[in-house]
């Protein structure tokens, strides 16, 4: 046999360590047990006897002589105890094939020693059992109906017995066959408990161990921006709603008094969609094409349709135009439109509003103006400027050495726009104003670029936690 394992060295077969040992005479007694099968079914197991335990076993001699040859000695040695155990497994299974004259049991003082033997081979080999497979290979050696050892000794020993004998090793072997079945049982629960144990440690909750950080979010400081001018408006007695952020022409531009040919309304400064259409409603222009909002005002218009003054409403949303996206402009940003309609709402409560308003959100240091300017649907129109925050008034890069700083445009509510819906401009005034959300959040923190807002790096939003 060419490449019979036994013809070579250790170094030849690539063996280098004791579980590669383990593992060819493990694969030997695979071989030997096929062997000795094979044999006794053809009624020639003697071959079998002859080479692996004759006298001139060339088997065993090959095996001593080349797996020792050149290993180390802690190698050697293992080769030895393995070879030991080799022997044992081979004269156990070859000895149970010997006829009874053979065994000597015809003599019946013979028959308890050898029992005795037997039983202690079975207790060393369910000593060695340390799972359920081991467990498994040692009950199919001894009790497999086919070909265990039970079995062998059943039909070479005790079924031949003469009737001087067959009482003794009928005893002797029930009592092998009661011992084996009862050790068996008793260490297939012991190795359950052991498994079970494992699995109990293996899955023991370490009280101590640290917990698992799971690190809490923060509110983006747009929203915290939004929450503060919420509250701020909320304890005024205004109250919050929201609208589309797909508009009709009407409410974005013609109902806030910003006529057709208007700037506002061009292509290169608005999104229109591709569909779907606005329908026209009644009394309103027909089929026009959905755009973006421009800005949070068309909800004044929605506002004041639904409901009669008094009004008083703030509108947080997002708005888009078409600029690119750079330190201070973007496609997309955030408003709160803010409306109060009523009967004797004048100038002054609209100025002393937005006053107490910059108080509350920048800090009660900073003073406020109004300066002139222009809204089509707010008549006058105002910007609302703020002393500077960050120098406090006397000057710096964030304010251009002015001192001021545009905080947000406003105005009195053009009468034009109370005719859109349904007002009487006689009885009823008010006024409207737009925060801009980032141009706020900007001034509170001293944020330089408006992009830093969109980009999600923790490392910029962790700052807001
Ligand atoms: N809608 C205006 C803008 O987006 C701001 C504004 C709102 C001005 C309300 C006056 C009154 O620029």
């Amino acid at each position: 046999m060419t490449n019979d394992p036994t013809a070579k060295t250790l170094a030849e077969l690539g063996v280098s360590d004791a579980a590669g040992v383990a593992r060819l005479f493990d694969d030997l007694k695979v071989r030997f047990r096929v062997e000795l099968a094979r044999a006794a079914d053809e009624g020639d197991w003697r071959a079998v006897l002859r080479d692996w335990q004759g006298p001139g076993s060339a088997l065993r001699s090959r095996v001593i002589a080349n797996w020792t040859r050149g290993g180390s000695d802690t190698l050697c040695d293992r080769v030895r105890r393995e070879n030991e155990g080799l022997i044992g497994f081979v004269n156990l299974r070859l000895g149970v094939m010997l006829s009874l004259e053979e065994a000597g049991l015809n003599n019946a003082e013979v028959v308890g020693p050898r029992f005795a033997t037997l039983e202690n081979s079975f207790d060393r080999e369910i000593e060695d059992c340390n799972d359920e497979a081991d467990l498994n290979r040692t009950k199919l050696a001894w009790t497999s109906r086919n070909s265990g050892l039970l079995t062998r000794i059943s039909s070479n020993w005790l079924r031949p017995a003469p009737p001087g004998v067959k009482r003794t090793v009928g005893q002797a072997f029930n009592r092998l066959k009661g011992h084996i079945e009862q050790a068996l049982e008793s260490r297939r629960a012991e190795i359950e408990v052991a498994a079970e144990q494992t699995a109990l440690t293996r899955e023991r909750k370490d009280l101590s161990l640290p917990g698992v950080v799971r690190p809490l979010g923060s509110r983006h400081p747009l929203r915290q921006t939004f929450e503060e001018i919420e509250r701020i408006f909320l304890s005024l007695g205004y109250s919050v709603v929201a609208g589309p952020e797909m508009e009709t022409p009407y409410y974005n531009f013609e109902a806030l008094n910003i006529p057709e040919h208007h700037p506002a309304r061009d292509n290169m400064d608005t999104f229109y969609m591709a569909a779907p259409f606005a329908q026209g409603a009644q009394g309103k222009p027909g089929a026009a094409p959905l755009l973006l909002r421009t800005h949070t005002s068309p909800m004044q218009v929605r506002a004041m349709e639904k409901q009669q003054p008094p009004v008083r409403i703030i509108v947080p949303g997002k708005v888009y135009r078409r600029d690119n996206p750079d330190a201070t402009h973007g496609f997309m940003f955030h408003q709160i439109e803010g409306l109060a309609v009523d009967t004797d709402i004048t100038f002054c409560d609209f100025k002393g509003t937005v006053e107490y308003f910059v108080r509350e959100f920048l800090g009660p240091g900073v003073k406020t103006r109004l300066r002139p300017s222009y809204f089509p649907f707010t008549e006058p129109s105002v910007e609302v400027d703020a002393t500077c925050v960050f120098c406090g008034g006397k000057g710096c890069n964030v304010c251009k050495q002015s001192g001021w700083i545009e905080l947000f445009g406003a105005g009195m509510v053009d009468p034009a726009v109370y005719g859109f819906v349904n007002y009487d401009a006689a009885r009823y005034s008010g006024f409207a104003f737009g925060l801009g959300v980032e141009r706020l959040t900007q001034l509170k923190y001293n944020i330089n670029d408006l992009q830093l807002y969109f980009q999600n790096d923790v490392r910029f939003l962790r700052q807001f936690a």
